[in-house]
């Protein structure tokens, strides 16, 4: 399974890149505006220090128009994917730009049939977003598996990208079900590090150390 940081902030991806667990990036225009940059600007800066996939997603409605945008996110480096949204025009820049050998993230899918349709149309990734659907009073991660089962009945190429992480049960929960991806905010990262009786277990060896110090 791979991690990717759902994240515009280069501090918190070096860190993840020093302890291994980066494979790759994902941002939206939320991200980037809360980051406080310009667009390109970052997703240069995450280029020096990540070798996989870094998405970056266009914010034009009409295919034209994603295209564009992606034929100038692309040039920024060579592991760019181009983000684009759960719409007709979008599978139909997902359809031109598999042919001009651009990778693409469907994003915003909230149904099987639409991960379905994105992964005819050609998209290299699909991301279901659990955490808006948990928020709704849908079960998140019955999507995931959904989409899990129809890829792996006809072998579809498009991976599975578990987006819109809230906590670190959506992470092991998504490694259960074979998730290919699953793209973390840092904030999410340290929760998973934690456990108090790890702490605990620390603080014991530690004193018990200098107890049996001569
Ligand atoms: C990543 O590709 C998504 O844009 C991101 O996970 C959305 O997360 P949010 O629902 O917490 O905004």
């Amino acid at each position: 399974m791979k991690f990717f940081l759902d994240t515009a902030e280069v501090e918190e991806i070096r860190k993840a890149v020093e302890l291994g667990i980066c494979d790759g990036v994902t941002t939206n225009p939320s991200l980037i505006m809360k980051s406080g940059r310009d667009q390109k600007e970052v997703i240069l800066e995450i280029a020096k220090i990540v070798s996989g996939p870094i998405s970056a997603e266009a914010i034009s409605e009409d295919a034209e128009g994603m295209v564009k945008e992606a034929e100038e996110f692309a040039s920024w480096a060579p592991n760019i994917v181009i983000k684009v949204p759960m719409t007709k025009e979008g599978l139909k820049a997902v359809r031109t730009l598999k042919q001009k050998n651009i990778p693409t993230n469907v994003t915003l899918v909230f149904s099987a049939s639409q991960a379905l349709l994105a992964a005819k149309a050609g998209a290299a990734y699909v991301s279901p977003f659990v955490g808006r659907l948990d928020d709704i009073s849908k079960d998140g991660m019955e999507l995931v598996e959904e989409i899990m089962d129809i890829f792996d009945n006809y072998d579809f190429e498009t991976q599975v990208i578990v987006a819109s992480v809230r906590d670190p049960i959506h992470v092991t929960e998504s490694a259960m079900l074979g998730a290919d991806i699953a793209t973390i905010p840092a904030k999410v990262i340290e929760k998973m590090w934690k456990h108090p009786l790890t702490d605990k277990g620390i603080a014991q060896f530690l004193a018990d150390y200098e107890k049996s110090k001569k």
